[in-house]
């Protein structure tokens, strides 16, 4: 298994180019199921996900082509992909593939939709908590489905297509959401859904649908209105920002230190993350087409969070900055609402000399003087990106193990790091 190796100490200075996001090209991707046209996707990240569900399609039928560079193009510049459901094949998503990565689940929905059935198998434990799909189970069936679970995969079938409803979740669910939405689109009437989630990618997903033909109006708002139609065409679309990608370069900006500007992002896309990071002492300036992240050998602020559904503080940004604030000067507090067990980077944290106290959904954090380099392991997607920020400020060097996770989620990690002037390098296996 590969491992990345960084030595501490260096501060940031440069340029960080920004890839699309993976939690909008994820739902995206699967939304080419609703039509048998070509959905044409921009600045689609090369990931490990994103390759998880293009196998994914293809086992459904779907035809995936990857568009070839243009002059004025970087290796920087997101993929050209695209995605043609005219002859799907299978309409089941079987466990050896679905429990590689949940939000394979959601195909579940624009299969429904369109040919009146799937079969998905359920996607499994996780090591982020629980995280049922009973809410999603719940909107298709409002929705008129017929829902039955047999041998761990959930059998959906309408006898005359899916009807609009009225769909209130009793939680903020972006998942739920994305398949609420995608259902709707090609339900017979008008569905209302209510708390619906107001993530950016749940607006990037209406965005684009509306792009196919779907009628949409609220989305980015806690309710949503879909009047359905009967099919939906093809469309081209340019996958928005990955947010979570821009707070985890400013939050290791803010603690090694340095000046980095992150380029091809939005500050109104991750707004309370960036507030929060001002109140710690970093400098962020919106700049044409990014941010500008400073701080200059002053001293990290403590600041106390609390994630949030959008346009709360970020659940997939907790980790990081909780690395941030092992080296504040006093006393932090993160609370973590969304999900219930992340906080597996806590004990990871405390081998590169962290002093972290637990107390169910809290962690309180007393600053140190310094962190020293240690071995280390990867957990999960955000967790791992956690490690690495901390490495990059601590004295000496630090290995990081299971470095798969970090590949589900970044894009070229080591190279945008490196440039800006960071040691980090993978050791391959
Ligand atoms: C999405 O997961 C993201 N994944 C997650 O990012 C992100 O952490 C999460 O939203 C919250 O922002 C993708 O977009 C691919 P939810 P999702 O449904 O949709 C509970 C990352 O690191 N719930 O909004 O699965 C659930 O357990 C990943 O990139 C139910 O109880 O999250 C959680 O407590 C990790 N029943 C809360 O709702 C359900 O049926 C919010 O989950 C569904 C969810």
């Amino acid at each position: 298994m590969d491992r990345i190796h960084i030595t501490g100490g260096a501060t940031l200075n440069g340029t960080i180019p920004i890839s699309g996001a993976k939690n909008a090209a994820l739902p995206l991707m699967i939304a080419s199921l609703l039509t048998g046209e070509t959905l044409e996707l921009i600045n689609v990240p090369r990931l490990a996900d994103i390759a998880a569900l293009t196998r994914i399609l293809g086992n459904h039928g779907v035809d995936h082509m990857v568009v070839g560079k243009r002059p004025g193009q970087t290796a920087e510049t997101g993929q050209t992909v695209r995605l043609t459901a005219s002859n799907v094949i299978d309409t089941t998503a079987p466990y050896e593939l679905v429990s590689t990565m949940r939000a394979s689940f959601w195909v579940i929905a624009p299969l429904l939709a369109r040919f009146g059935e799937a079969k998905v198998s359920l996607p499994g434990g996780c090591a982020i908590g629980t995280r049922p799909v009973d809410l999603l189970i719940m909107a298709l069936e409002k929705l008129g489905a017929e829902i039955e679970i047999d041998g761990g995969y959930v059998v959906a079938k309408t006898k005359n297509g899916l009807r609009g409803a009225e769909i209130a979740f009793p939680k903020v669910t972006v998942g739920g959401t994305h398949v609420a939405l995608m259902a709707a689109a090609l339900a017979y009437g008008t569905t209302v859904i209510d708390n619906a989630a107001r993530e950016p990618e749940v607006v990037d997903l209406a965005e684009c649908l509306i792009k196919m033909g779907a009628r949409i109006e609220g989305a980015g708002t806690s309710r949503i209105v879909v009047e359905g139609v009967a099919r939906l065409s093809g469309a081209r679309h340019e996958v928005l920002p990955d947010r979570i990608e821009t707070g985890t370069y400013a939050m290791a900006v803010a603690m090694t230190g340095g000046d980095v500007t992150l380029v091809n992002t939005r500050t109104d896309l991750l707004a309370s993350a960036l507030d929060t990071l001002a109140a710690t002492g970093t400098e962020i300036t919106p700049v044409a087409d990014g941010i500008r992240v400073r701080r200059n050998g002053g001293g990290i602020a403590p600041a106390d969070v609390t994630t949030d559904p959008f346009p709360g503080f970020p659940t997939d940004l907790q980790a990081q900055f909780m690395a941030l604030m092992t080296l504040a000067k006093g006393q932090s507090r993160i609370r973590e609402t969304i999900f219930e067990n992340r906080f597996m980077h806590v004990q990871e944290l405390a081998r590169l000399g962290a002093r972290i106290r637990l107390d169910g959904d809290l962690a309180v954090i007393e600053g140190v003087e310094r962190l020293k380099g240690a071995p280390v392991m990867a957990t999960d997607l955000r967790a791992s990106v956690s490690l690495v920020i901390g490495a990059l400020a601590a004295e000496g060097e630090t290995q990081i193990n299971r470095v798969y996770h970090l590949d589900r989620g970044f894009e070229a990690l080591e190279a945008k790091l490196g440039r800006c002037g960071a040691q980090i390098e993978r050791v391959r296996a």
